[in-house]
């Protein structure tokens, strides 16, 4: 099916990038046409037409200023696990906190620890194992980094990222920073309305208990998660539950129940194992991943009478535009 795409204006990236690396300094890394599938768990799509890696937050906060100034949108990549990149790439700058800078993991010593955005959650997990902190668990299974899950307010067994939120750093698309307790965010379901638009650098989380607990008990509990997960979920990849789950229901259980699991478009398919996964056999297209997408909505809607959501983000695009 061909797509009708808002065009987006002709700019000449080789002289933004020039300029942009320029504003950024040497220690940043730059990339023209850096292919995004390979940095998403799903493993489709194009390249952005700008990627950057800033060194450190007043990097940072150049390339923000810059690319505000330049009226080139950006957009923020964590670990990539919950976007689908559309073929065509993404006709903007993708920024990308990697690297020890922006990967701290520091106990307070007070039950607290400061995290990079940049983190793992599963290095976040591991290292939090080791200090002794409990009730980081329900994020082992959770392919994100620790900005991506408070974005998204990611969520798994029943935790939330942001049960476990202090306060967080984070830096306006001006390029200020500033800290927030946590009661300065609304989050919901799967959303954050600050982190929209503003950058989140780090937060301090805090343990759900209040004792320093043995290290086997935490890794004996991020076991039985580990398993349960891998009992009900697929292993092949993926960008995890496709959409929302609506109110009081559950949308793979609704698409189960249309009988939707093994339904394919090229090497995507609905996972026979869990039927929110859309899974990538290797060689899938976005074309591919949407047109299932589409199928699966259609069906639901007819069927159940239920419009589904999509969760996963597409990125550079606003899904009304292929829904
Ligand atoms: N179910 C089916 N068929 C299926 C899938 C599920 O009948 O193909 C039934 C299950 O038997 C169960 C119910 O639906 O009775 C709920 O399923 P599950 O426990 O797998 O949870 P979920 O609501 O589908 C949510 C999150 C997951 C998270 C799991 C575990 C959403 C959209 N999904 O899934 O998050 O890992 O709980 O906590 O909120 C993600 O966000 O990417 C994600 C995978």
């Amino acid at each position: 099916m061909s797509i009708a795409l808002a065009a987006s204006p002709a700019r000449d990236w080789d002289a933004l990038a020039a300029a942009l690396a320029s504003a950024v300094g040497a220690a940043s890394r730059l990339r023209r046409e850096e292919p995004l599938g390979p940095r998403t768990t799903l493993r489709v799509g194009g390249a952005a037409r700008i990627f950057l890696e800033p060194a450190d937050p007043a990097a940072l906060a150049a390339a923000l200023r810059f690319v505000r100034t330049a009226g080139v949108p950006f957009f923020s990549l964590g670990r990539g696990s919950n976007l689908l990149v559309p073929d065509e790439g993404v006709d903007g700058v993708v920024i990308a906190l990697e690297g020890p800078a922006w990967s701290a993991f520091t106990p307070g010593g007070d039950g607290t620890v400061w995290t990079g955005a940049g983190l793992r959650l599963k290095q976040l997990c591991g290292l939090a194992t080791k200090a002794g902190l409990a009730g980081f668990e329900f994020l082992e299974g959770i392919p994100g980094t620790v900005g991506g899950a408070l974005r998204m307010n990611a969520g798994a067994m029943g935790g939330w990222m942001f049960d476990r939120v202090e306060e967080v750093e984070l830096m306006s698309p001006e390029g200020d920073i500033a800290r927030r307790p946590r009661a300065a965010f609304h989050v919901d379901y799967r959303h954050c309305r600050e982190l929209r638009d503003a950058i989140a650098l780090g937060a301090r989380l805090r343990s759900g208990v209040t004792a320093a607990a043995p290290a086997e008990d935490i890794a004996r509990q991020i076991d039985v998660y580990r398993r349960k997960r891998q009992e009900s979920q697929p292993r092949e990849a993926s960008a995890g539950c496709v959409f929302k789950n609506p109110p009081g229901d559950s949308a793979g259980r609704l698409i189960d129940q249309c009988g939707l699991k093994g339904l394919r478009e090229g090497a995507a398919e609905v996972s026979p194992i869990h039927a929110n996964f859309i899974v990538n056999h290797g060689g899938a297209s976005a074309a591919d991943v949407l047109a299932l997408v589409r199928r699966v909505r259609a069906a639901v809607r007819v069927q159940k009478g239920v419009e589904l959501q999509p969760e996963v983000l597409l990125f550079g695009r606003r899904w009304e535009e292929y829904l």
